[in-house]
């Protein structure tokens, strides 16, 4: 058996990496596709007071647990299912139970860290960078936090200055250097997102070709 294809899709916050993550497993529906988001990773901080938590820097790469991260990784790799944390954006914390992923012939790896992080970028075979407008992203994240996160206007502002841009700049803006791609206009870009899924498929074929 050939190894799956590892598919690492970075961008900032709100850029539409999920969107684009989700629009690449509809249009391979018909193959197996492993997907692994970054951000079911975070650091589990139950026994953190809920207050400190709200102060955590949840955009530098520290926030996650990466030795699970690519543990799970290379298990995929192997063939062999995982079990992934379930992460609550509004406790911060880790749900009791997990998700089982199974392995496939994609592996998709989706998050705002995974090709700044060397151990993670180093597994991939194909290297996206989702690129969208700040004033678009901050727009989509207060809408998203205050809608979905438990959170109010003045902490998405709040973080977004003091966390999010900075570590923006820091670590996921550079991260784009590494990448193959970029796919400029997020989730939107449904020709870019056509020719990512036919490069995907034909690295599929010639792999599948190449075993007979
Ligand atoms: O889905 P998205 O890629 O935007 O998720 C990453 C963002 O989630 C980070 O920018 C981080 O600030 C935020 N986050 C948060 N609270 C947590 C964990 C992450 O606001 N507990």
């Amino acid at each position: 058996m050939s190894s799956p294809l590892v598919v690492g899709i970075a961008g900032g916050t709100a850029s539409g990496k999920t969107t684009v993550a989700r629009k690449v497993r509809e249009a391979l529906a018909d193959c197996r596709v492993a997907f692994i988001d970054q951000d079911s990773y975070y650091r589990d901080l139950k026994d953190m007071p809920l207050v400190d938590r709200r102060e955590v820097n949840f955009d530098h790469p520290d926030a996650f647990d990466t030795e699970l991260l690519v543990s799970h990784l290379r298990a995929l790799k192997q063939g062999q299912a995982i079990q992934k944390p379930v992460y609550d954006f509004v406790t911060s914390g880790r749900q009791p139970h997990t998700h089982r992923v199974d392995p496939g012939d994609i592996i998709l790896i989706e998050g705002i860290l995974v090709l700044h992080m060397k151990e993670v970028r180093d597994q991939m075979d194909v290297k996206i960078y989702v690129d969208a407008d700040d004033d678009l992203r901050i727009l989509r994240r207060l809408t998203r936090d205050i809608k979905d996160r438990g959170r109010d206007f003045d902490h998405v502002v709040g973080q977004y200055l003091r966390h999010v841009r900075p570590m923006h700049m820091g670590f996921v803006e550079p991260s784009k250097h590494h990448a193959d791609i970029i796919i400029p206009h997020g989730g939107n870009n449904d020709i870019a997102i056509g020719m990512l899924v036919g490069a995907l498929r034909a690295r599929l074929a010639s792999q599948h070709q190449s075993q007979r």
